[in-house]
């Protein structure tokens, strides 16, 4: 190829760059939409006629063609932290002093504060001056590979600005940032998504989170996703001050909100976030708080972390959003074990990033207490992702003719007598098969966080059941028998019952705590459902179980032990699990070698472990691996593709080195897998 052509790819690549940095992260853009569009093209041009020019960190690439079907679990090489949050001037001054006494001084500590950004957080790795991976949180130690949706966003570079090479420090570091959806773009994707019949977000937030976590970079490169950065680790990074850090993040060409503020002690920070929470309503997306970082890093070092949170950082959350709206009524909602719930239905307002409609009264007493009524106007307020609530009423607009709330009688949907146990505040609905208790069950098994069935939602739950296609949880395995006629039911389409089908079929993979979880047995959340699958390993050994047993299990009570065995008597809970083991669902824990997928780097490779380790124990290490699909075995042989080796190791090192097995120190090891918490 002729060294004109690359060095006008070169140029195209680094022309476009360039207005990508002044439209998106300056917001000063140099040149017209139109001209933009040219360029791009005229590199797309190029590029097509050869090949070669084609390089990952192409402005051209940042949209993959592919479908992501299985994503990789990575290693953090330093654990994703999250903050401690105070409420009150009081907690960030205890902070403070806290802060001082660690420190063992009396001077003033320089804080940053920054806006707390509400989206999802990320971790980009940038190799050699370009972006390689972009990880989402997962548990802090481990997340998930989503490069390619996060490649889509126009304001991240993949490849820095101002950098020659040879900064050493800049080869590889860690680049912690949050992905948000301003307001406006939100609801406008809402909009979009009620005229498609599409299921609407919740809030900014929630849309953000979804959104790349979705197989499609295609479809997330059409969502208006943005980026803050408010972080760059590295190893071999000396830097003094976390201001300077932010300042080198904006020299690089990041994204870096304009909240930040330097303050000079305590009393600075107080006032920052005092004046970052007055100027909260000004922005175009959504804040929870604002953080609060010692700014000396060697501090920071010292202060260190304990748990999963830092000392030197903490979240001052601002206080919850609170608007007026008006009562148009009360209704009684029959959830899954017949409990019935008040729900207020609200003249629709906007308030911290969506628009709410209907606000949970908890249980009559909390009417009472509150004296509500149809027809007020009162407060709500909606703090974080917690569900609207009505604080209080405005009495001076409650029209002479309000009456007290009446609770119903009979249950709303089916009709039979309520009982009211005594020592409860909540009325039940006593049928089983009261059609909103069985459309609650059967919402609850399909739900993201129980079996995950993708598509069967509330929606479609409702027109199932009313056309007769379920009833019972194990219905939902036979749907496959009705698939033509499901096919023909107005605006389903063949396409999406076949998704639906497929994604019922991969919900049989679910491990048995989550099996267990989604039979939706009163009082068994998934904490307690994981402990019963741990300790019984299998169903039938749970349901054989005596009451005394089941109180031995570590935090299973009284309570909880009653309503399983009340459950496992009743012959159609019974007959229930036995058609869904026939269509094939996990009732044991046998122990797999994981749920990562097969194509994971790590999946299936065998370790060993000698020596003491300084930073893990033994089953932090063994944990670590397992987590992400790799095996710890205890002797040597040439299948083992790693020896790890700690402080005194015994005889396994020479044995290793014999049989050409990959060494690894405490350093190489930490690199593979990642920092310990
Ligand atoms: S600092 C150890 N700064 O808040 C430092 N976090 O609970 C931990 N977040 O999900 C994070 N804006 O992604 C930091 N300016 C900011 C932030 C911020 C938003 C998110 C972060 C994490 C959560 C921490």
């Amino acid at each position: 190829m002729h060294q004109e052509i690359i060095n006008k790819a070169e140029q195209l690549k680094k022309e476009i760059a360039e207005h990508e940095y002044k439209y998106y992260v300056l917001a000063e853009p140099a040149i017209s939409d139109y001209e933009f569009d040219m360029l791009v093209k005229e590199l797309e041009k190029l590029e097509s006629e050869y090949p070669a020019l084609i390089t990952p960190d192409s402005p051209t690439r940042r949209i993959g063609k592919d479908l992501i079907k299985d994503s990789k679990q990575l290693p953090h090489r330093y654990p994703m932290l999250s903050l401690s949050n105070i409420y009150t001037r009081e907690e960030l001054y205890e902070f403070d002093r806290r802060a001082k006494e660690l420190l063992g001084s009396s001077g003033d500590i320089e804080y940053v504060v920054e806006y707390k950004i509400d989206g999802a957080s990320v971790n980009l790795l940038y190799e050699a001056g370009k972006l390689t991976y972009a990880l989402s949180r997962g548990d802090g130690t481990i997340g998930e590979d989503i490069t390619h949706n996060i490649k889509t966003l126009r304001s991240l570079p993949l490849k820095l600005r101002n950098y020659t090479g040879k900064e050493d420090f800049l080869k590889s570091f860690e680049v912690r940032g949050e992905v948000y959806m301003e307001i406006a773009d939100f609801r406008k994707l809402n909009e979009e998504r009620e005229e498609a019949g599409e299921k609407l977000f919740a809030n900014p937030r929630n849309a953000t989170a979804g959104t790349i976590k979705l197989q499609n970079p295609a479809v997330v490169a059409g969502r208006p996703l943005k980026i803050f950065v408010y972080s760059l680790l590295s190893d071999t990074l000396k830097l003094q001050t976390h201001y300077e850090n932010l300042i080198l993040l904006k020299e690089l060409g990041f994204r870096v909100n304009r909240g930040y503020t330097l303050c000079r002690n305590i009393q600075e920070a107080m006032e920052t976030c005092d004046r970052l929470e007055a100027e909260r309503d000004a922005l175009a997306y959504e804040v929870d708080g604002a953080v609060v970082k010692v700014n000396s890093i060697p501090f920071q070092k010292e202060l260190g972390n304990i748990a999963k949170a830092p000392r030197w950082a903490v979240a001052y959350k601002f206080k919850a959003k609170q608007t007026t709206t008006k009562i148009l009524g009360i209704t009684w909602q029959v959830g899954r074990t017949g409990t019935l719930t008040p729900v207020a239905e609200l003249d629709p307002v906007f308030l911290a990033g969506s628009t709410i409609s209907r606000a949970t009264l908890h249980n009559l007493d909390e009417i009472r207490r509150k004296d509500i009524r149809t027809g007020d106007t009162v407060f709500i307020e909606k703090g974080g992702d917690v569900i609207p609530k009505v604080v209080s009423v405005v009495l001076s607009e409650r029209a002479d003719t309000s009456l007290p709330e009446a609770h119903p009688a009979n249950c709303p949907e089916c009709g039979s007598r309520l009982y009211h146990p005594e020592n409860e505040v909540s009325f039940y609905c006593p049928n089983s098969e009261c059609p909103a208790q069985i459309r609650g069950r059967l919402e609850h098994f399909a739900s993201r966080v129980a079996m995950d069935i993708e598509g069967l939602g509330e929606a479609l739950i409702d027109l199932f059941v009313t056309r007769g296609y379920l009833e019972h949880i194990q219905d939902i395995y036979s749907l496959q028998t009705h698939r033509d006629e499901l096919i023909r039911i107005d605006r389903l389409g063949k396409k999406s019952i076949e998704n639906l089908l497929a994604a019922i079929e991969k919900s049989k993979s679910n491990p048995f705590h989550k099996v267990l979880f989604a039979l939706g047995i009163r009082l068994v959340g998934a904490g307690v459902a994981k402990k019963l699958a741990e300790h019984f390993g299998d169903i039938d050994k749970l349901i054989a179980a005596e009451e005394e047993e089941l109180n031995s299990v570590f935090e299973i009570g009284p309570g909880i032990s009653s309503s399983i065995i009340r459950y496992f008597s009743e012959e159609k809970n019974r007959l229930m699990i036995e058609a869904l083991k026939a269509a094939g669902l996990n009732f044991t824990s046998v122990k797999k070698t994981s749920d990562v997928p097969a194509d994971n780097f790590f999946y299936n490779k065998a370790f060993v472990l000698t020596g003491t380790l300084s930073s893990f124990t033994r089953e932090e290490a063994k944990a670590r691996i397992e987590k992400l699909g790799g095996k710890v075995v205890s002797s040597l042989s040439k299948k083992t593709d790693y020896l790890v080796v700690g402080e005194s190791p015994g005889s396994k090192l020479a044995k290793a080195k014999e049989l050409k097995v990959e060494i690894l120190d405490e350093d190489g090891f930490i690199k593979l897998i990642g920092k310990p918490l």
